[in-house]
């Protein structure tokens, strides 16, 4: 007599509590966990064995110990957000120059940044360099093929000039960044120590992050205090495009090329290969009328 409500029960455990805990679509290698913490961490990307991601550069840890929930990291880089579509972000760390109200330098962070691998750039196309502060000379320099060097100079002792949400050059200042970099520097000065303006601006700060993510707000010039991390430095997230290659042989490797060695191919079933978005290595698509995760074999199926 109890017999159905048992199964019930076990029905609805299958149907309602299972879709809930487990993807729809298979993230992961079979065998490989697929989560860390709240976040989903699809192949090529990956955690724990050689096995699980595809080389090296798409390598995560997640950290169980010390975070609750878990965070993923990429190196010792926070992961915030993982597209399939080829692009993913990191926090990284704010360029900061600081003063007390006497000119003394407080706390200085030339930040810099270097991705090793060659299928990973700095998205051109989502970051841009930004600089806050009312007596700033922020540059940024990177190194790939050829050098560049940008910035922003800023001097303005009235804050009332200063309007939230507009970055045109009063206490904010943003430029654009060349296409295919994979290291940058920042360095900023100032031109009096910050002295005139010290009561709403001891600091200059400076970033290469997702321009989308950053709205300009008079309060940051007194303290900057974005994704704080456990010493309370600031950081801002920096988005980069990711391609499928034979690393560490074939870095910048054509679907023609890749396609001839199926066991290194890293498009699976009904799938399509296709350009990167940064013009480096290839990427994959499920075919039309499929959904899932085309980097694993069978992770493209029918809808
Ligand atoms: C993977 O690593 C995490 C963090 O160290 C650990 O909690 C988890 O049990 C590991 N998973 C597997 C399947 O080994
Ligand atoms: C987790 O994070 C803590 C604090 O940053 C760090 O000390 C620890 O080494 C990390 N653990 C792993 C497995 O990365
Ligand atoms: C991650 O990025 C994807 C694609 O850009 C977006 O749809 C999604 O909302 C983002 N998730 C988070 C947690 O930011
Ligand atoms: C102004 O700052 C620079 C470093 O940025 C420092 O070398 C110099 O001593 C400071 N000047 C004063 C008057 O504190
Ligand atoms: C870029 O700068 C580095 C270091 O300053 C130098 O070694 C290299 O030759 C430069 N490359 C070009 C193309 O100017
Ligand atoms: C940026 O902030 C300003 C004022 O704080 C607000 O009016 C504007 O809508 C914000 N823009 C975005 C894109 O969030
Ligand atoms: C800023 O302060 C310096 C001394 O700290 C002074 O020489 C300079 O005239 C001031 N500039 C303005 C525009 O107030
Ligand atoms: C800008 O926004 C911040 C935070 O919302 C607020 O404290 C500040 O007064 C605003 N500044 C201006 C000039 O409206
Ligand atoms: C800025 O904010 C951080 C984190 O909240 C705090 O530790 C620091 O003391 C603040 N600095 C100033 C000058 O208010
Ligand atoms: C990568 O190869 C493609 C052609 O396959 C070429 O157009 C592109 O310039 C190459 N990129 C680099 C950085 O060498
Ligand atoms: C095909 O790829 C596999 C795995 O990367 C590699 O071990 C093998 O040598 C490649 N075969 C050829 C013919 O290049
Ligand atoms: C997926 O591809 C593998 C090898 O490419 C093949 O053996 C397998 O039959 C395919 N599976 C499906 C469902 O098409």
């Amino acid at each position: 007599m109890g017999h159905p409500m048992v199964l019930n029960f076990f029905l609805f455990l299958i149907f309602f509590l299972c879709p809930a805990a487990i993807s729809v679509f298979p993230v992961a290698k079979p065998g490989c966990q697929e989560t860390c913490g709240n976040f989903l961490i699809p192949y090529p990307f990956g955690m724990n064995n050689t096995n699980c991601y595809r080389d090296p550069s798409f390598e995560l840890i997640c950290n169980d110990t010390y975070y609750n929930p878990p965070k993923p990291f990429w190196g010792s880089l926070e992961v915030v957000n993982i597209s399939l579509l080829g692009q993913f972000r990191i926090l990284v760390y704010v360029g900061r120059d600081c003063y007390n109200s006497q000119g003394t330098p407080t706390y200085q962070n030339y930040a810099d940044f270097t991705v090793y691998n060659n299928a990973f750039t700095i998205s051109n196309t989502e970051n841009k360099f930004t600089a806050i502060g009312c007596d700033t000379q922020a540059y940024l320099s990177g190194l790939e093929g050829e050098n560049f060097t940008s910035g922003c100079n800023m001097f303005s002792t009235n804050e009332k000039e200063l309007i939230n949400g507009s970055c045109t050059g009063i206490g904010c200042c943003q430029t654009s960044i060349p296409t295919g970099f994979r290291f940058f520097q920042i360095e900023i000065f100032s031109y009096y120590n910050h002295t005139n303006v010290s009561d709403f601006n001891p600091c200059s700060f400076a970033f290469v992050a997702d321009y989308n993510w950053y709205n300009f707000s008079t309060s940051d010039l007194l303290n900057f205090t974005y994704n704080l991390d456990d010493r309370g430095y600031p950081r801002t997230p920096l988005v980069l495009d990711w391609a499928m290659n034979n690393w560490p042989t074939q870095t910048n490797i054509s679907c023609e090329e890749a396609m001839k060695n199926q066991t290194s191919y890293a498009c699976g079933n009904n799938s399509v290969c296709g350009v990167s978005n940064n013009g480096l290595g290839y990427s994959c698509n499920c075919s039309q009328g499929y959904q899932g995760n085309p980097y694993l074999q069978d992770g493209c199926q029918g809808t």
